[in-house]
């Protein structure tokens, strides 16, 4: 019987390459709902769209040929032809996002994609051959995948989220490099929040700390909750 994993949490949580490795592990597909987000914010740019006209970004983001690789080992993302791996990676990208994202025409058009990707794992023409996926992002435990099989809140202290994603961004987590991120990482989270709840565990989503946990034992953790 396929196996659906719900991952929510917020910037520097660790909840990509957790989810990734979760997904490798059983061998489940990998959605990065996040990174949905990111190319469609890409697509905008790339196209010429004001990001603050929302009529013309969500006419945009339907007509955007998206297609997410779901392989936990390689999840490519790519726009027509091209590979926008990188390009949604960048400080450009992420300061725009949210403006995105907290479009409601936005939400539904790539919530309805994540809910094909969901349901083509739960058959075996699927990437997993109908083993099931893990989906991540900030509403999958709550409006995405309620449904889900299991369904976790990855959460973490803020200046545990601030180090992760200075190390990401700078290679370095000084004090320095912890400021520069500071700013960022919590506005956009700030943005974010105004449209998904993604700092408190809803009605039967486990939370899992990573705090004080490593890598490896926050995988642990999660597939521990899987397991119950
Ligand atoms: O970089 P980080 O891991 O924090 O974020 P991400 O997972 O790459 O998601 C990038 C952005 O996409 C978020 O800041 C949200 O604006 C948006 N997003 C969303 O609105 N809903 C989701 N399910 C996933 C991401």
């Amino acid at each position: 019987r396929p196996l659906v994993v719900a991952v929510d949490g917020p910037s520097g949580s660790g909840k990509s390459s957790v989810s990734r490795a979760v997904a490798s592990r059983l061998g489940l597909a990998y959605l990065d709902t996040g990174a949905m987000y990111r190319a469609a914010t890409w697509w905008c740019l790339d196209q010429g769209v004001a990001l603050v006209d929302g009529d013309a970004v969500a006419a945009a983001v339907r007509a955007m040929p998206l297609v997410m690789g779901v392989d936990p080992k390689a999840p490519g993302v790519h726009v027509g032809g091209t590979d926008v791996a990188e390009p949604i990676r960048t400080t450009e990208i992420s300061a725009a996002v949210s403006a995105v994202a907290t479009n409601l025409e936005v939400r539904d058009e790539l919530r309805r994609l994540q809910r094909a990707a969901i349901d083509a794992e739960r058959s075996d023409g699927g990437f997993s051959g109908g083993r099931g996926i893990v989906a991540e992002g900030r509403d999958i435990t709550t409006v995405v995948a309620p449904g889900a099989d299991a369904r976790l809140l990855l959460t973490a202290s803020e200046e545990a989220r601030l180090a992760r994603r200075a190390l990401e961004i700078h290679g370095q987590a000084g004090v320095a490099q912890v400021e520069a991120t500071r700013d960022q990482v919590l506005r956009r989270d700030s943005d974010d929040a105004t449209v998904s709840s993604f700092h408190v565990a809803a009605d039967g989503v486990a939370t899992v700390d990573s705090s004080a946990l490593s890598f490896e034992q926050t995988v642990d953790a999660v597939l521990a909750v899987i397991e119950q």
